[in-house]
């Protein structure tokens, strides 16, 4: 769960071990001035199960961030999800909670902006492409957005008291559907 500075450094760097290490770009890279208006979600594999790297420490597997971009509109980025664990659901599972976020805020609209090779996962949740790619950090991102479905999604809730959030119900689903447990 991120409640203090301590896992806020752990989320960071996990986002950077995925979206940033593999593109050969140092620590402190994967963060920006945003970072404290906006809720973090995290998905985590709780002390003292498998894979769990000490004990009394949670493992963060997944994160990502919701935040206000203007008046009614959201914007999802840094879904990062360590390779180890991806298709196995748990992006999934992170942006049904970041929607669920966006319909309890009264967002209309959630934007985001796609590694060209991550477009078809956001697809599956209705995200639909903008325009032509664009470069970013010297690979192709297309923008992308979800309106009209935003309204009718039924997904797990959150609850986003603090900037720092975990969804409690998606902890419970993953030590239940994680595999190796
Ligand atoms: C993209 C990412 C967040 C997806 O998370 P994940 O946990 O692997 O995805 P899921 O297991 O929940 O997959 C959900 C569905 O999307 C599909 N999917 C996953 N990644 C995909 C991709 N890159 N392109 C197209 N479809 C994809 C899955 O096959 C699955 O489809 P299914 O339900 O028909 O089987 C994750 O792979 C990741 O972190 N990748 C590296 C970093 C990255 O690219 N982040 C996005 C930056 S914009």
């Amino acid at each position: 769960m991120v409640q203090n500075e301590q896992e806020l450094m752990a989320l960071l760097y996990q986002r950077w071990l995925v979206l940033r290490k593999p593109l050969g770009m140092p620590q402190d890279t994967e963060t920006d001035r945003y970072e404290e208006q906006s809720v973090h979600l995290i998905a985590v594999i709780p002390e003292g199960v498998k894979s769990s790297p000490a004990q009394g420490v949670e493992k963060i597997i997944g994160s990502a961030r919701l935040r206000e971009l203007s008046p009614g509109i959201g914007g999802i980025s840094y879904i990062a999800v360590l390779p180890e664990f991806q298709n196995q659901g748990v992006g999934s599972a992170l942006i049904q909670s970041l929607i669920a976020l966006a319909k309890k805020q009264q967002f209309h609209q959630l934007k985001l902006r796609s590694r060209l090779s991550a477009a078809g996962f956001y697809e599956h949740f209705g995200f639909i492409s903008q325009g032509a790619p664009i470069d970013y950090l010297g690979i192709p991102h297309i923008l992308m957005s979800l309106t009209h479905q935003l309204q009718g999604y039924q997904c797990v809730t959150a609850s986003p008291n603090t900037p720092y959030e975990i969804i409690m119900n998606f902890r419970n689903r993953y030590e239940q559907t994680l595999p190796g447990y």
